[in-house]
Formats: structure tokens, sequence, C-alpha cells
């Protein structure tokens, strides 16, 4: 049984074939079956893209809270992935913990999507590969730069890219540095991340400048101390200036302008944001149904 809880489940191949189908519609593939899908953190994006690539595909989603379903509290993320196998083609959540997820994929008999968890964004790193394709062509030997907190989204998308070509630079501030075990988890599939401490050389050049919020989902209490940890690391215009000319910003949201981006940049004309918000469907949709033809 084949599962997505980061992008470095597929291989270099797997991966070619996920942004292929992502291109072409997929009718019937989930004719009469169900996905179940939790959250346990807030979403707009990943709720609505995955609800409506399961209705494309000929399914039907089925959305629950995370405190509805209450893994581990009303019952163990066990008896939850096996009771969700029984009426589903597949299960997505969006948890705290990665261990989650994992354990969920361990017991159910059904692929399992990782929806967001605190180490990976498999699916926004899907509709972001798209994006930046849509843009250049391909990845190959294209310059990305993340900006900002190396949180899961950046995870997600240093490996993504890497495994696609391209050439990862990450500019975070040393109270917040990349962590190592994250740069050892990027370097087993063969990838090498620029580290950067300030954002202007590390954009120097830079195809696609990529940014996130300072404090995920979870990370509200320290919001304050975070706004000024980050400071200097906003994405603006000047920094776009020093960028490659052809440059585009693409940023997963929801966006805090002001904080990691400025307004001007976000609405301005090198931003893609909107591009990759759609995408997110279309990866959602690919993903699902290489995930069912596995399973098959
Ligand atoms: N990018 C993303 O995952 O957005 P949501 O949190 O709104 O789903
Ligand atoms: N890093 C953010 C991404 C939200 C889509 C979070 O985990 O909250």
């Amino acid at each position: 049984m084949r599962h997505l809880l980061e992008i470095d489940d597929l291989d270099a191949d797997e991966l070619r074939d996920v942004l292929d189908r992502a291109k072409k519609p997929a009718e019937g593939v989930l004719r009469g079956r169900g996905v179940g899908l939790v959250f346990e953190k807030p979403s707009t994006r990943t709720r609505h893209s995955t609800e409506m690539a399961v209705v494309q595909l000929g399914g039907h989603p089925v959305t629950v809270q995370g405190a509805e379903v209450g893994i581990d509290t009303r019952e163990s993320a066990e008896d939850v992935a096996r009771t969700l196998s029984a009426y589903h083609a597949a299960i997505g959540a969006r948890v705290f913990e990665h261990h989650k997820v994992e354990r969920l994929a361990a017991a159910g008999s059904v692929p399992v999507v990782n929806l967001l968890s605190d180490e990976a964004h498999p699916l926004q790193a899907i509709a972001d590969l798209l994006t930046i394709e849509a843009e250049f062509g391909s990845l190959d030997g294209r310059v990305i730069t993340y900006v900002g907190d190396p949180n899961n989204v950046f995870r997600s998308l240093a490996l993504a890219a890497g495994m696609s070509g391209a050439h990862i630079r990450v500019a975070a501030p040393a109270s917040h540095p990349v962590p190592q075990v994250m740069l050892d988890r990027i370097a087993a599939s063969g990838i090498d991340v620029a580290v950067h401490d300030r954002p202007e050389a590390a954009v120097a050049g830079a195809d696609v400048v990529y940014t996130d919020t300072w404090t995920s989902m979870g990370q509200e209490a320290q919001a304050e101390q975070r706004r000024r940890d980050f400071e200097g690391f906003t994405v603006d215009d000047t920094l776009l200036d020093q960028a490659a000319s052809g440059v585009i910003l693409l940023h997963c949201l929801p966006a805090h302008r002001g904080e990691e981006v400025t307004a001007a940049a976000l609405e301005g004309a090198r931003s893609r944001i909107w591009v990759q918000a759609a995408n997110r469907m279309h990866a959602a949709r690919a993903a699902i149904w290489w995930l069912i033809d596995k399973a098959s």
C-alpha cells in the first residue's frame, strides 16, 4: 500500500507521473467510493481543493474536524484508521504531530495522504512544482530561494524541487536556523541546500522566491517573539529586484501582509500566488488518482 506522507514517498519518476496526471481529468476513478478527510487544524485551500478533487474523480468526500473524530482522545489513531478504511478508498489527514499520519498509514488498509503536519505539506509541494513548471517549462537548473521560517512547507518544497533538478537555497535568521535533522532528511534524498542567514545573498539570481508565515498553526503563542526574530526577512519588491529578471514570487497562503511579505509584492506582477492556489486542486486530484491506481 502506497501513501503520501512526504513528497519523497515518491521517487523522481513517480513524482513526474503525478505532475503529468495533474494536467488530465480522471473522471470515474473514485465512482461510488469515499475519501475520509480529518482536519485537526483550520484550512481554506486544502479542504476545498481536496474535496473538489475527490468530486472530480467521481467520489464523495467526507470531512470532519479533528475534535469530532478525536484521534487519540476519543479513540486511537489506529482505530480511526481501521474504521475509515472500511468505508473509504483513501484517508486524508491534517495533523499536528507527523507521527499521527504515520500511525494512520500503518494501521489502515487504504492509502493515506498527509494534508499538512508539523513536518511536511506534500500536496502543497506538488502544486508549487506545477506552478513553477507552468512558468519556466521545467524545474531543472532553476534556483529556488525560500526566505523565512524553515518549516513544513519549506521541507516539502526543498525535497520536491530538489528531486526535480532545481537548486535550493534558504535564508533563515540565526535565531531560527534550518534544523540539522531537516537538512539531513533532505540530504538523504541527495539534495544539497545552500543555507544563508540573510535574504539578500540568497535571492541573488533566483528564479523563484518563496515565503510562508513566520508563525505556523499551533505556534500562535510565539507570534510576537517571532515577529521580532524574523525582522529583516520580509519579502518585498526591493528584495525581488535582486533576484533574476524573470523571478516569480510564491506563497502557500494564508499570507500575513506586512510580515513575511509586503502587500505590494504579493499583489505585484511577479506574484503567482493565485495560480499556485488554483493548482492545489490539480495536485490533490493527481495525487489521489495515483494512490488509488497503486492500491488497485
Ligand atoms: N496552503 C494551505 O495549505 O492552505 P490552507 O491552510 O488554507 O489549507
Ligand atoms: N507553515 C504553515 C502552512 C500553512 C498552510 C502552517 O503549518 O501553519
